[in-house]
């Protein structure tokens, strides 16, 4: 079977954008392929400087991902960190990726570019670990040698630059990396928040899965619409209400609010009311587990520690052949 592998960045509570355009397509794909998921711990350190709060964000996000339905006797979940490898073969890639592939990374652009429009220094305030990102995270997809790696379309670049390097790997040194493919959604995909812009954190637009019922339902009362009164035929294609309650209501529940919609008759506060429940029914149950699992930092380790085994053992037999294939000794005995 073929490996699917991803990395999420662990950056707190997750919302329903990020569960419907992440988290439920990759515990689909894990139908299809042996899938490895990891808590990228080592990248979110480029911006989380303290150090408890880092390792509260990864035990968080271990169990939103177990109480979402991740069975991890069939997908492996581990902590990047875990895998000291990871980091010793970002070295290595770094050793044959021109620096100047690095400058073209959109993040450090970003940054850059930004730092010129204010007439700073064009590196103020970039760090290392910021420019080396993407080296990082294609040590982190070759070292298990992944074949498809699920991201978002954000993603897309740096899946290239890990295309390039496991190439130029392998033309100096002999085919021992596997090239990946990216499978990224295409953006009919995208998820609307509140506002009716994509839902996103930085827009202040999103739905925490997680809330308890009554937050819940006032988020879900914060949606906009215009006033039309509730006998006036309204299009659900353009109404931010239908087109969430599409996503997590039942297909004939959904088809039957289309229905009433474009009938006229189906009023605003209605179908709020709709989606609430629909949501509740979603991720209640799920809410009740994450916060048992959450408290069990000891659970979520032996987790860990089970896919930490699996991975490495993938991993560490990759890696004596790359230390042979550039001419460093053979691993220590760990
Ligand atoms: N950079 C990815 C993000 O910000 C997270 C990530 C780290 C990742 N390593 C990875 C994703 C390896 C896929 C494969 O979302």
């Amino acid at each position: 079977m073929k490996i699917a592998l991803t990395g999420i960045k662990p950056t707190g509570t997750p919302h329903l954008g990020n569960y419907l355009g992440m988290i439920r397509p990759a515990l689909n794909l894990a139908r299809d392929y042996e899938a490895y998921y990891f808590i990228a711990d080592y990248h979110a350190m480029t911006t989380v400087k303290d150090g408890a709060e880092l390792r509260a964000l990864s035990y968080d996000v271990a169990a939103v991902w177990l109480a979402l339905g991740l069975d991890p006797a069939r997908v492996t979940l581990y902590r990047q960190s875990d895998i000291p490898e990871v980091t010793e073969l970002t070295w290595i890639l770094a050793c044959i990726t021109p620096k100047g592939l690095m400058n073209r990374a959109h993040a450090y652009k970003a940054s850059v570019d930004e730092n010129r429009e204010r007439d700073r220094d064009p590196d103020a305030g970039v760090n290392m670990g910021l420019f080396n990102y993407p080296i990082l995270m294609a040590a982190d997809i070759l070292l298990p040698a992944a074949n498809v790696v699920p991201v978002g379309a954000d993603q897309r670049q740096h899946l290239e630059m890990t295309q390039d390097m496991a190439e130029a790997f392998n033309a100096t040194y002999g085919p021992i990396l596997t090239v990946p493919e990216a499978i990224i959604p295409d953006d009919v995909a995208t998820i609307v928040g509140l506002d009716g812009r994509k839902m996103s954190k930085s827009y202040g637009n999103v739905i925490p899965i997680f809330d308890d019922p009554k937050q819940l339902r006032k988020t879900v009362m914060r949606i906009v619409t215009d006033s039309r009164p509730p006998d006036e035929p309204k299009n659900p294609e353009e109404d931010t209400i239908y087109q969430l309650y599409r996503h997590v209501a039942p297909p004939e529940a959904a088809s039957s609010m289309a229905e009433r919609y474009l009938a006229g008759g189906l009023g605003y506060g209605t179908a709020k009311g709709e989606l609430y429940e629909a949501l509740e029914s979603t991720f209640g149950p799920a809410r009740e587990r994450y916060q048992e699992i959450v408290g069990d930092r000891a659970e979520i380790d032996r987790i860990l520690a089970g896919g930490a085994d699996r991975v490495r053992a993938r991993a560490v037999p990759l890696l004596e052949k790359i230390r042979d294939a550039v001419g460093v000794c053979p691993l220590p005995a760990r």
